[in-house]
C-alpha cells in the first residue's frame, strides 16, 4: 500500500513539474514573438530548427545560421549589446521564469562572452534553457 502512495505522489509531482516547463517555454516564446520572424529572415533561419531548440533542448550540432538568429534574438531583447556586454537585468526578465532563485542560477551561470556574438548567444541560451529545465 505504502508504495502505492508514494508512486502516486512521484507521478504527479512529475507531472506538475513537467506543466511548469511548459509554462517557461510558452513564457518564453512569448517574449521572443516580436522579433522572432524578422530574425529568422535576417539569418535565413529554418523556423523548424529554431522550435527544435526552443521546445525540446536540441543545442547539438546546430549550424551558423540558427546561432546567429539566436544573437538576433538576444540583440533585440537588449540581453547584450554590439559589444556583448550582458544586462543581467534583462537576462532576468526574459529567462521565462518569475522565480527569482532560478534568475540567481542563470545570471550566475550563463553570463558567456566570446567575441563571435553568434556563439555567446548560443552558449547563453544553452545554459539558460538547461539551467531552467533542470529546477523544473
Ligand atoms: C549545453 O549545456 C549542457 C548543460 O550545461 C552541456 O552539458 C552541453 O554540453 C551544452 N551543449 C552544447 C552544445 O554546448
Amino acid at each position: 500500500m505504502m508504495r502505492i502512495v508514494l508512486c502516486f505522489i512521484f507521478i504527479s509531482a512529475n507531472c506538475e513539474a513537467r506543466g511548469k516547463f511548459a509554462a517557461v517555454i510558452s513564457q518564453y516564446q512569448d517574449t521572443i514573438k516580436e522579433y522572432r520572424d524578422i530574425c529568422l529572415e535576417e539569418t535565413d533561419t529554418k523556423p523548424n530548427k529554431l522550435e527544435s531548440l526552443l521546445n525540446h533542448g536540441v543545442y547539438d550540432k546546430i549550424d551558423d545560421n540558427l546561432k546567429c538568429c539566436l544573437r538576433c534574438l538576444y540583440l533585440k531583447l537588449k540581453i547584450f549589446d554590439e559589444t556583448g556586454k550582458i544586462s543581467e537585468e534583462t537576462m532576468r526578465k526574459t529567462s521565462g521564469t518569475e522565480n527569482l532563485e532560478v534568475q540567481d542560477m542563470v545570471v550566475s551561470k550563463c553570463q558567456f562572452r566570446n567575441a563571435n556574438l553568434c556563439e555567446q548567444a548560443f552558449d547563453i541560451s544553452n545554459c539558460t534553457y538547461y539551467t531552467v529545465k533542470n529546477v523544473y
